[in-house]
């Protein structure tokens, strides 16, 4: 589980937007191994959805701006690659899952059509034989009638099986990193579920690294190895998802999992909610940047950035652990 398939190093996006910068992603840095499951959470609006198509190279720049920072994908620098070199790694060797399959499948071509490409332009296939692996590909996703669903077209399904066929095209080529950005948040929970169980499964068959994103931590532990917690664009725990789950030590993780509901509770209890909202990126200039939504704030947290410490097995970037 060593090999590192993804290093994201101190990464920084910024958006420019008249007069003002906004830093979206402040200083990012992670790593993935070969088959390992990353879960990146956050509120929304934290930089969970800049970071991951800032890998894909898929931000639109401007207004983005990658600033600083490097994203190595088995150890060449994606920065530096041309958008062709990026088409072709994009689909073969790493693909992204969509929270609505809508905006990324295309609505006026057969879903045969649209999983099929993949297959003749990646991998050098004729009609017939990508026509045949597609059909393996929607069995794997558990779609049933196959043959008939490759003749129909986006709009003739469910948004749970139009979610696993953008799981059977992102899976396509078997690449090496999976990214699905909040992949169940548009669906209903029994669908959700067994989409999870769906990705736990294909986990295993293809042994893809995988960054799961979610605002939801309960979706992260049915998934993940490894969770990074980020707020306002920067990653303030990290650790495996056992540790993170068990002994959060972030005052913001620890308000995440409070904020999770159980499955007896009963309606009348209140969730605790995390008081306040998540600061806009350029709105804390100085400190911790969770000081405006801490319980347990100190001199330091207001006027300096804390930086990661080692505390049991998770990395936390809080001062009350110095
Ligand atoms: N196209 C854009 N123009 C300006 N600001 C943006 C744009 N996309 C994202 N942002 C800002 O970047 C921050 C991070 O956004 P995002 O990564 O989408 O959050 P998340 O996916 O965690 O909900 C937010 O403050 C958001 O407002
Ligand atoms: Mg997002």
């Amino acid at each position: 589980m060593n090999e590192k398939i993804l290093k994201v190093e101190d990464l920084h996006v910024d958006f420019h937007l008249g007069d003002r910068v906004i830093p979206a992603v402040d200083g990012v840095s992670f790593s993935l191994s070969k088959g390992e499951t990353l879960g990146l959470v956050g509120e929304s609006g934290c930089g969970k959805s800049v970071t991951a198509l800032s890998i894909m190279r898929l931000l639109q720049m401007p207004p983005a701006r990658i600033t600083r920072g490097k994203i190595l994908f088995r150890g060449e620098n994606l920065l530096n690659k041309s958008d062709e070199d990026m088409r072709r790694i994009r689909g073969k060797d790493m693909s992204m899952i969509f929270q609505e399959p809508m905006t990324s499948l295309n609505p006026v071509l057969t879903i045969g059509y649209q999983i099929s490409e993949v297959f003749i332009q990646h991998q050098n296939l004729s009609k017939e034989e990508a026509l045949s692996k597609t059909i393996d590909m929607l069995e794997l996703v558990r779609i049933p009638l196959p043959e008939r669903v490759v003749k129909q077209y986006p709009h003739q399904l469910s948004g749970g099986m139009r979610q696993r066929v953008m799981i059977a095209v992102a899976l396509a080529c078997e690449p090496g990193l999976i990214i699905a950005d909040e992949p169940t948040t548009a669906l209903d929970v029994t669908v959700e579920a067994q989409i999870l169980e769906l990705i736990n499964q294909l986990k295993s068959k293809i042994n893809s690294s995988i960054i799961m994103i979610s605002h939801d931590l309960g979706i992260v532990a049915e998934v993940a190895d490894k969770v990074a917690v980020m707020y306002s664009g920067r990653i303030v725990e990290y650790g495996d998802v056992y540790s993170v789950f068990t002994e959060p030590k972030h005052p913001y993780t620890k308000g995440l999992l409070e904020a999770i509901p159980d499955i007896d509770m009963s309606r009348k209890k209140r969730l605790k909610e995390i008081r306040g909202v998540v600061p806009y990126p350029d709105e804390i200039k100085e400190g911790c940047r969770f000081k405006t939504r801490c319980d347990c704030t100190k001199e330091d947290c207001m006027v300096k950035e804390p930086p990661f410490l080692h505390v049991g097995g998770n990395l936390v970037r809080c001062w009350n652990y110095a």
